[in-house]
């Protein structure tokens, strides 16, 4: 018997839920659900099966990712600002242990100076920054490789 491995979960930090309040020069103007909507569009079309999750709470994060090996075979993050700051949750998903690629919206790399530290830094496949939505598009067609659920 074999067992697919196709669950991504997408998980979104701090202020995402408003995300089409933020600056749409830097994030586009998309709404989260609207963003999700894209990325279960992409997912489903790769054959992975897409699981959400926002908070603006760092302990309701960590506790996620604490379940996380329960609920997903690999993971999308986009902390926001917890990504340049946060060990609690760079220790968290280092616990999940699961293939994982670091997403963010705008190019961390051109803004400020503090943007530019990622506390995921060697643990995730990836990180995509400066493609907008596409960033996820491409973090999806990743894992889809690495679970093998792209039939490749
Ligand atoms: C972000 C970049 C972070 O620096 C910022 O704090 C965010 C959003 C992005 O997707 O571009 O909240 O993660």
């Amino acid at each position: 018997m074999t067992t697919t491995r196709n669950r991504v979960a997408v998980l979104h930090g701090v202020n995402f839920d408003i995300l089409d309040r933020r600056d749409p020069e830097v994030y586009g103007g998309l709404s989260l659900s609207e963003l999700e909507q894209r990325i279960a569009g992409w997912a489903h079309g790769l054959g992975l099966e897409p699981i959400f999750f926002q908070t603006n709470h760092e302990g309701e994060f960590v506790e996620y990712l604490h379940r996380l090996p329960d609920l997903a075979d690999s993971a999308i993050v986009n902390a926001g600002a917890w990504s340049h700051y946060s060990r609690a949750i760079a220790d968290a998903l280092d616990v999940a242990r699961l293939p994982t690629v670091e997403v963010h919206l705008s190019d961390v790399e051109s803004r400020d100076e503090w943007r530019r530290v990622s506390v995921f830094d060697g643990l995730v496949l990836a990180k995509i920054c400066g493609k907008g939505p596409d960033g996820y598009r491409e973090a999806l067609d990743l894992l889809a490789g690495e679970l093998g659920a792209d039939g490749a």
